[in-house]
């Protein structure tokens, strides 16, 4: 693993992949916007899990629901009163830290701050002077528990205004959308729902680049079946999540399964996919056997029968929900991570390279003039290939220079066109991972990167 946070950060930001959010203002503590570079590979993750966990998984089915709920959904759903961080603050340099963080670091994962009350977690701080990560001495404010919701507020006058939460995650709008998904596709359960959307939380102690944000993407898929089947569809939702990561390129031994020690009171089983982060391993996405506890909550807060009939046996029952929920910004973490690569090549230079999955870097190929009075052909050859593809167009530097940018964003494949493209109609295609060159007919261009890039 060659990757550190600050080579990933630096080389982002001079890419085009990630700046620092409102940066000519001093930046905004932990919000990141994505670049031209950027966009395109998140675009690219979001696709192929779309492809994967609705596109192609039977009885599956797509939405995009409301960011702005219902009040009422969060109170269901436990968040008005549960979904809280233990906080505590550094009387001496006021910087504010999550206690069960502070022990994690401390112990060096070797306590399990999950399995503690407020009580034990402050007694643990207290007793091992568990010091702060800023200013290094240990005099704490009691803990807190802090909610991790945004809130706002809608209505135009201030009487009228009702607050209202920003997500703070995606799953609820498929929970309340069981019914109508049901009904409207005829969907027999077992099936399943997924969804791609922002989700918003006040985190203590973001940080980490793009691992631990305030604003975020989540693609979630909640699988709707029968009780007494749910432990099988949970072994099957554990092994589809590893092999989506495979597909898409990962390391096995950069991965782990890492089960829940302490459950929340619906779960019956949960656990995370771990990846080895530039952080150390940590959660990648999470899976979960949610029981029926979030239908029968909003059966319970919105008096609408949640229930579904079996067509077949008329039995009438609130299914079990399988949950399996990724982080798309995290897993564009573990993407650029697990892509990062140096290379000393013949005459000693290093070259960085991203390795992506072809169907996932931003641009399938970039097509490079020898020549800047090769434009006019290149510029075809371009154009023809954004019919089909992200493509990207240089023709500023050496060639050397310009296979370097390229390899720095992953591009994996760089067409040059030369003297004999005028000739003979052939270009050069040269292969980001190996650096071979192949010559073939400008026209037969299409053809060969698509049979590359499928995912
Ligand atoms: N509906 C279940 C749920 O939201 P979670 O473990 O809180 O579960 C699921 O979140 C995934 O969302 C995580 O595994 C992670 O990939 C991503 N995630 C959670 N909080 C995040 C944050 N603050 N910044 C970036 N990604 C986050």
């Amino acid at each position: 693993m060659k990757a550190t946070m600050d080579k990933l950060v630096n080389l982002c930001k001079g890419r085009g992949i990630i700046y620092p959010g409102s940066e000519i203002y001093g930046g905004m503590g932990n919000t990141w916007d994505y670049g031209p570079v950027g966009v395109e590979i998140k675009n690219n993750i979001k696709r192929a899990w779309w492809k994967r966990f609705v596109q192609e998984s039977d009885n599956s089915f797509g939405i995009d629901a409301a960011i702005l709920m219902n009040s009422r959904v969060w109170e269901a759903s436990g968040h008005t009163t549960s979904f809280s961080d233990p906080k505590m603050d550094c009387k001496c340099c006021k910087t504010r830290h999550r206690a069960d963080v502070l022990i994690e670091a401390h112990s060096k994962g070797t306590v399990n701050p999950d399995t503690m009350t407020n009580e034990e977690m402050q007694a643990y701080i207290t007793e091992h002077h568990v010091a702060c990560p800023k200013c290094g001495k240990s005099d704490f404010t009691p803990i807190r528990t802090f909610n991790l919701m945004f809130e706002t507020s809608r209505g135009v006058t201030e009487e009228g205004q009702n607050i209202v939460y920003l997500r703070p995650e995606t799953a609820q709008g498929e929970f309340v959308n069981f019914l109508n998904v049901q009904r409207t596709t005829r969907a027999k359960v077992p099936f399943g729902i997924g969804q791609i959307g922002k989700a918003f939380r006040n985190e203590i102690t973001p940080g980490n680049f793009i691992f631990r944000t305030i604003e975020f993407e989540q693609m979630e898929h909640q699988w709707f079946c029968k009780k007494g089947t749910d432990g099988e569809y949970y072994e099957k939702y554990k092994k589809a999540a590893l092999d989506f990561l495979l597909d898409l390129g990962f390391d096995r031994e950069h991965l782990r399964y890492k089960d829940h020690d302490k459950l929340a009171h619906y779960a019956k089983a949960a656990c995370d996919i771990q990846y080895l982060f530039p952080i150390g391993w940590s959660e990648l996405n999470g899976i979960h056997n949610r029981t029926d506890y979030d239908l029968s909550r909003h059966s319970e807060f919105s008096g609408k029968n949640m229930e579904y009939t079996d067509p077949v046996t008329g039995e009438k029952y609130i299914p079990y929900v399988i949950e399996y929920s990724i982080g798309a910004d995290r897993l564009m973490l573990a993407t650029l991570t697990e892509a990062y690569d140096e290379e000393t090549l013949e005459n000693g230079e290093t070259r960085v390279v991203m390795r992506f999955n072809p169907a996932i870097a931003a641009y399938k190929a970039a097509v490079l003039p020898l020549q800047k009075n090769l434009g006019d052909k290149a510029r075809e050859i371009y154009r023809n290939l954004t019919k089909s593809f992200m493509c990207t167009y240089d023709e500023a530097g050496s060639i050397g220079k310009r296979y370097r940018r390229q390899d720095e964003i992953g591009t994996p494949f760089c067409v040059t066109v030369d003297f004999e493209t005028q000739e003979n109609g052939t270009v050069t295609v040269r292969d980001r991972d190996s650096m071979q060159q192949i010559r073939i007919p400008a026209e037969e261009l299409e053809k060969y990167i698509a049979d590359r890039i499928k995912f």
